[in-house]
């Protein structure tokens, strides 16, 4: 029988309380469904390299290539600059292992969490495929007269054909196999960005002539922002860059409940995938066992589906959104009417 190997990186914050949470279900998703796994734990994160002075050991990457599979919790310290762990750890995970996708869901489990008026479940239900290797995240760019009144400081948007083009495709196969209306739509800035968003429109129709059974469809990002809030239940699947990607996903954990319950994946379809809630490391929250679990719950759940256990992520996920809609009374953190270990002792019991 298989065994997984899964790397473990609870990181900062409360990090390692919502990955206990997550390791906890998955205890007991195992055993239900008869698989077997073995966690090594890795260090990395604000503590480590504040008494060591290293973001990330020179070997990590080439070791975590070893695991089926990481599972995050999250990453940022308050005590260290911000963008060091950030850029040295999870960026370089991302890049390192060439995760060129982020994989970001957005389902409402229940109304009463909704922000928006007269939304329900079905309403809300989408998920958005953010490119995650490129774009303005690269790090190209540069100062020049630093620190003078005639400083300027530049920052590239790097797209690539080829990147473009593997998470164009991504999204489309996933419309294909997952989407519910079997529609993509492509999230852009293409009457400003005009060399970047060129190619990804371009890239974007050739591609579809391979997929006449998804529906295409193209919103402007500031539109995409407005259409959330207003019609979020026109949106299926929708692909953005890794920039866009990242600000309408904050804003789509907002409409399904909030950052308690978004869970995301760093997807190397050929390789090794990073699961994490997409929430950080809530340094006012840390140690006190009341932050949401959920969200790590739900990463875990993401993991077990890409490594093939798809009844067993089910499961979870169905058992989450019973413990969502029935028990909970809030899905903030401190409001919930319960601890984060008893959200996931309830999880395990609904299993
Ligand atoms: C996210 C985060 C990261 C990002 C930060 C922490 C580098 O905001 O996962 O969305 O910008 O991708
Ligand atoms: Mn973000």
């Amino acid at each position: 029988m298989k065994c997984y190997k899964f790397a473990v990186i609870p990181g900062d914050g409360t990090g390692p309380e919502v990955v206990n949470e997550g390791l906890k279900v998955l205890a007991a998703v195992a055993q239900k469904n008869g698989f077997k796994y073995e966690t090594t734990h890795f260090d990395f994160g604000g503590e480590r390299f504040m008494r060591t002075g290293e973001v990330l050991p020179k070997t990590a990457v080439e070791d975590l290539k070893k695991f089926d599979s990481i599972f995050l919790g999250a990453i940022g310290h308050p005590d260290v600059k911000p963008g060091i762990l950030e850029k040295g750890i999870l960026l370089k995970l991302r890049f390192d292992l060439d995760q060129y996708i982020n994989l970001r869901p957005v389902q409402l489990f229940d109304e009463r969490f909704c922000p928006l008026k007269d939304k329900k479940p079905s309403d809300i239900d989408f998920v958005v495929v953010r490119e995650n290797s490129e774009g303005l995240y690269k790090g190209l760019g540069e100062f020049q007269n630093k620190g003078t009144p005639e400083e300027v400081a530049i920052q590239v948007s790097h797209n690539t054909r080829k990147g473009v083009e593997r998470c164009i495709r991504y999204a489309f196969e996933y419309a294909r196999n997952y989407g519910k209306k079997k529609q993509l739509t492509l999230c852009g800035k293409t009457n400003v960005l005009t060399f970047a968003f060129d190619l990804w429109e371009r890239t974007f129709y050739e591609v579809a002539k391979e997929y006449p059974d998804i529906k295409t469809d193209y919103a402007h990002v500031d539109a995409t922002t407005m259409w959330f809030v207003k019609n979020p239940e026109w949106f299926d699947v929708i692909v953005t860059d890794n920039m866009f990607g990242d600000i309408i996903t904050d804003l789509g954990a907002m409409i399904q409940g909030g950052m308690g319950l978004a869970a995301g994946g760093n997807i190397n379809p050929n390789g090794v995938s990073m699961f994490e809630p997409i929430g950080g490391s809530a340094p006012k929250y840390t140690g006190k066992n009341v932050i949401n679990p959920l969200a790590a719950v739900c990463a875990m759940a993401m993991m077990l589906r890409e490594v093939g256990e798809e009844g067993a992520a089910s499961q979870v996920e169905t058992s989450v959104k019973t413990v969502v809609t029935t028990k909970l009374k809030s899905v903030a953190a401190g409001k919930m009417g319960y601890s984060t270990a008893e959200v996931g002792d309830l999880v395990v019991k609904h299993l």
